[in-house]
């Protein structure tokens, strides 16, 4: 069975590097038209850059949006920073939240949407020092049913995918080589993820095999958090 996405056109974050450049060549493969701001044209962690983008491309229309982008900065309880707070949760959340406001209004004229929201593992289950970037994972699921609900009517589904552990700069940034052996080995398939057993989970529920799921967090994840 081959997906097929062709003539559809996808608005994805995060698409330079990492899980999102991966979806992004998965869509194409696809046979999906991709739109992916860099940074330098839609910065998320300023609301008035994504305004700005929104404003000079007033009449996007797209039938499918992935919020990839994502940060994790760490810090415990006693050093966490006003800063780190409010900037995990406008790249992590609140941007997506911005971001779909614009693009809803077309999907909802059209009644068809499909939208995914990179959410992660520690939606999920937990780690020391991850607590704006838990909580930020923890409030996308708050902010993905809500949607679910309200725009079911409309035909837009809505579900969040929670990767396990992808060898991307993310992880090797925040990671040990001796916390990565262990996590590896703690994992019931024996492997990390890899980037393109998230994106094809991102291409099925955007597809038209998908008509009926909405609202959901999947994991994938090895069976990491069966644990
Ligand atoms: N790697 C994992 O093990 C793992 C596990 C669970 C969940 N996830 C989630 O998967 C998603 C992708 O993670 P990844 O591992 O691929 O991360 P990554 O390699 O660090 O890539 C992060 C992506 O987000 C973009 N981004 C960050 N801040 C941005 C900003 N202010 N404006 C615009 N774009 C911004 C980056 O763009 P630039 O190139 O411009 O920085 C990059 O494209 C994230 O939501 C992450 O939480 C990852």
């Amino acid at each position: 069975m081959e997906l097929n996405l062709k003539g559809k056109t996808a608005f994805v974050t995060g698409a330079s590097r990492g899980i999102g450049a991966s979806i992004k060549r998965t869509l194409e493969e696809c046979g999906a038209n991709v739109i992916a701001p860099t940074r330098s044209e839609m910065d998320l962690l300023s609301k008035e850059s994504i305004k700005k983008y929104f404003d000079k491309n007033n009449n996007l229309k797209v039938d499918i949006f992935i919020h990839c982008a994502g940060i994790n900065l760490l810090a415990g309880i006693q050093e966490i920073s006003d800063e780190i707070i409010e900037n995990v949760f406008q790249v992590n959340v609140y941007s997506a939240i911005q971001i779909l406001k614009y693009l809803s209004s077309d999907m909802v004229e059209k009644k068809n949407g499909k939208v995914v929201l990179v959410s992660s593992l520690y939606s999920i289950v937990s780690r020391e020092r991850r607590i704006a970037y838990s909580a930020s994972k923890n409030a996308l699921t708050g902010f993905m049913k809500s949607v679910a609900i309200e725009l079911g009517k409309d035909n837009i589904l809505i579900n969040s995918i929670a990767p396990g552990y992808v060898m991307t700069e993310m992880t090797k940034k925040n990671l040990s080589e001796e916390e990565i052996k262990n996590i590896e080995n703690s994992i019931p398939t024996g492997r990390f993820q890899t980037e393109e057993d998230i994106a094809s989970l991102v291409a099925f529920l955007c597809s038209d095999y998908n008509q009926s799921i909405t609202g959901q967090l999947i994991a994938v994840d090895g069976g990491f958090t069966c644990k």
